[in-house]
């Protein structure tokens, strides 16, 4: 796979990142749109990753991408907690440990329970991509169970980048949608430098070992995290690029002709 927005490597930061440093620019109406289009359109969730690690200069800048996000209010809810090296894997082998001994999840968000409908419906396709590419066969439970170990250690991604948001807007439902905002930007602004990642509800299904091991402070709630690194070269769920519904399935104008 080629990864033609790559403009940084482990050790280098790049002219792109400017972006999050830079006086705010006049709006040109002709250039706006293109390039985000394209960037949005060719991200897609990576699951394998070279172990290289990733400079605390390249992850600032990208945070301060996520962070250009709107929130409710201004009010900018969230957290960071950038994750690596030894915490990181004591957070992989207690989230191996408990998922081996059948624990139940741990999470500090509520949850839906199994997809139900069209929404296991979309699962399922996804999922049967991604063991296609992986020439994981649907009925071996022995392969799927890898898989999903490989989901839980955050598929072994050099860095995990936990979002929080603060507790006392727990009950607020605005609260998780600024962060997704912020994660979104996130994703963008690292697949912009040449990183992959993945958003993943997998690490943090047993938080309690997330919280202990990055420290996350009483005063936040665990919501996601997202893995992060420089995509492995040649591994194949990396290419699997999934569908969207088309428009008309999505939208309904009112008040138009
Ligand atoms: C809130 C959230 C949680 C997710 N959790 C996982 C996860 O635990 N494991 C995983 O492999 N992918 C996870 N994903 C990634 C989705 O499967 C992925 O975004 C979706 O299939 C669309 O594919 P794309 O990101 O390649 O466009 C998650 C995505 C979101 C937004």
């Amino acid at each position: 796979m080629t990864y033609r927005n790559c403009h940084a490597s482990a050790e280098g930061v790049t002219s792109a990142s400017r972006l999050a440093k830079s006086q705010p620019t006049a709006l040109s109406w002709q250039s706006r749109g293109m390039d985000f289009e394209k960037l949005a359109q060719d991200r897609r969730s990576v699951r394998g990753y070279k172990p290289d690690p990733v400079s605390k200069e390249l992850l600032d800048e990208i945070i301060a991408v996520a962070t250009s996000a709107p929130s409710s209010m201004n009010t900018q809810p969230w957290h960071f907690h950038v994750v690596t090296g030894e915490p990181l894997e004591l957070i992989r082998a207690g989230n191996t440990e408990k998922m081996m001994a059948g624990a139940p999840p741990d999470r500090e968000i509520r949850s839906h329970g199994g997809y139900q409908g069209v929404h296991r419906d979309r699962q399922k396709e996804v999922a049967g991509q991604l063991f296609e590419a992986m020439g994981i066969g649907w009925d071996d439970k022995d392969q799927r169970r890898d898989w999903a170990m490989r989901g839980f250690r955050q598929f072994d991604a050099p860095v995990s980048v936990v979002g929080t948001i603060d507790r006392v807007l727990a009950d607020s439902t605005v609260a998780y949608f600024d962060l997704g905002a912020a994660v979104y930007g996130m994703v963008l602004a690292a697949w912009e430098r040449g990183l992959g990642s993945v958003i993943n509800g997998q690490g943090i299904s047993q938080s309690s070992v997330v919280r202990a091991h990055a420290n996350i402070p009483e005063d936040e709630i665990i919501v996601i995290t997202v893995a992060m690194g420089f995509p492995a070269d040649e591994y194949a769920a990396n290419d699997v690029q999934s569908r969207r519904r088309p428009v008309d399935d999505v939208v309904t104008y009112v008040g138009f002709d």
